[in-house]
């Protein structure tokens, strides 16, 4: 028999606080939620603010490593070499690159360059050029805690046209971080992220998304950027997730790479862009755990 927790009773959370001064009242929005036929997180992916500030520690790391890459990246370099700095400030600092060895994956970070949409694997044959644009995705374990962003670096004058859309996905981002907050829903955010995109006559890739993040790598949910306002599961108060389109400059459709299994393409060849951030929803908003530099990076 499953015994119904009290008012009085210690709060499932972990707080030791009693359920009703904790997450009661939570509970019972969940529950209409639930009731209205809404997907609802479950209590496992909402974290305690123990949890919360192993993660934010982990994501100051992984700000301070892509900090690290963007004062070094230019043309001529490897993305062996971007590698190596990823590798090496990370366990300098007492952390561990999430990508290595996850699911077989042989490097620390993923580099991804124009039509690569994402999950490349860095190597010495690969060179920076000019006029490349490249998606440095570093993810972080920090004391057992995951922290995962990522940013675009354009290498030289990339011109125009892969300017803007580097430019209109970090803005897709920005859309989308406005619209989360508590008791709303991750399609509100989807959709800001996939009008924004559409508006500039762009695509966003469905089959490959964000997702929850914290105490793995990838937790639920599995968050898409093409839905729609009202849709996908419902925001509560500590859970984290990333925002990370990959908006593509043709047609949405991608193929994985057979050779090694791992990097995704754009089927038409045409450049594909991606920027990540790492999101709390709060009791009043949002915190990003991870927020990229404001400015877009050109480097030589
Ligand atoms: N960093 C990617 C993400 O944003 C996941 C990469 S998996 C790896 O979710 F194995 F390729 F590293
Ligand atoms: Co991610």
């Amino acid at each position: 028999m499953l015994k119904r927790i009290g008012s009085g009773d210690p709060c499932w959370c972990g707080s030791r606080k009693p359920y009703g001064q904790c997450h009661q009242e939570f509970d019972r929005k969940v529950s209409r939620a639930r009731f209205m036929g809404h997907e609802v997180p479950s209590h496992k992916i909402i974290k305690t603010p123990e949890q919360i500030q192993g993660i934010r520690e982990s994501g100051k790391l992984n700000v301070a490593v892509l900090d690290y890459v963007a004062e070094r990246i230019r043309a001529g370099i490897t993305t062996a070499e971007i590698d190596q700095w990823v590798y090496d400030y990370t366990t300098k600092h007492g952390g561990i690159p999430a990508p290595l060895g996850y699911e077989g994956f042989p490097k620390s970070v993923c580099t991804s360059i124009d039509a690569q949409v994402c999950h490349g694997i860095p190597s010495e044959d690969v060179v920076l050029k000019e006029g490349d644009i490249i998606n440095v995705d570093v993810s972080t374990i920090l004391h057992g805690y995951y922290s995962d962003s990522s940013r675009m670096f354009m290498i030289g004058d990339v011109g125009p046209e892969k300017e803007k859309l580097v430019r209109v996905t970090r803005e897709a981002v920005e859309k989308g971080l406005q619209e989360v907050k508590p008791w709303g829903y991750l399609g509100d955010m989807g959709q800001a992220v996939h009008d924004h995109v559409k508006k500039h006559g762009y695509t966003v890739v469905e089959d490959v998304g964000g997702h929850g993040v914290g105490l793995e790598f990838h937790e639920d949910p599995f968050v898409s950027y093409v839905t729609r306002r009202g849709t996908e599961m419902l925001m509560a108060p500590g859970m984290i997730f990333t925002i990370e389109p990959m908006v593509n400059m043709g047609g949405d459709e991608i193929f994985v790479d057979d050779g090694n299994g791992w990097t995704i393409y754009t089927e038409d060849g045409k450049p594909s862009a991606q920027w990540e951030i790492m999101v709390l929803v709060t009791e009043d908003g949002c915190e990003v755990l991870n927020h990229a530099s404001k400015e877009l990076r050109v480097v030589d």
